[in-house]
């Protein structure tokens, strides 16, 4: 390390949220429903160099985990991220994030006629067309929703 760096501390116990696709770690941030008035410590870095891929964000969170439903969120906005337990400074667990190939039930259609949006229970489901940028497609109206339609309801 030169004199001009600084290292990021590393964290004790908690999640770090490492390869998130550059510019998305806000959204990251708001997926988990964080506000920053939690007392948690929390370090955010943006566009920062990256080996795998040229820039990326990391998320570090100390003593929170992530639930299920969390991480397919992240999917959405962050396709190649990993996800780092850490306990007692040491990294005891690393889930590399996967887009599936169907999403269901973690956002709604955006066509007000869509069968999903009528009365009955229906689960919504979308095809992923393409993972950068998003582009999902409605299973019941084949509508397509762009990245920005999605990060509105996350
Ligand atoms: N990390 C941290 N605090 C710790 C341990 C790890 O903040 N106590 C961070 C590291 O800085 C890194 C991420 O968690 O951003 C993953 O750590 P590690 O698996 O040790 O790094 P790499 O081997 O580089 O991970 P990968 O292979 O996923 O790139
Ligand atoms: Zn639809």
């Amino acid at each position: 390390m030169s004199d001009i760096e600084l290292r990021v501390s590393k964290i004790k116990d908690g999640t770090v949220i490492d390869h998130i696709r550059g510019g998305y770690a806000l959204d990251v941030i708001k997926i988990l429903g964080i506000t920053g008035k939690e007392k948690r410590v929390i370090t955010i870095a943006i566009n920062v160099q990256s080996k795998r891929f040229g820039v990326k964000d990391i998320l570090k969170i100390e003593g929170r985990a992530l639930n299920p439903q969390e991480v397919n969120k992240i999917a959405l906005v962050a396709p190649h991220a990993s996800i780092n337990i850490v306990r007692n400074y040491k990294v005891v667990e690393k889930v590399e994030v996967k887009l599936p190939q169907r999403i269901e039930g973690i956002i709604k259609c955006v066509n007000p006629c869509c069968i999903s949006k009528s009365e009955e229970p229906v689960i919504p489901k979308f095809y992923v067309k393409s993972e950068e940028p998003l582009v999902l497609k409605c299973h019941y109206c084949g509508i397509t929703l762009e990245q920005s339609d999605v990060l509105q309801q996350l």
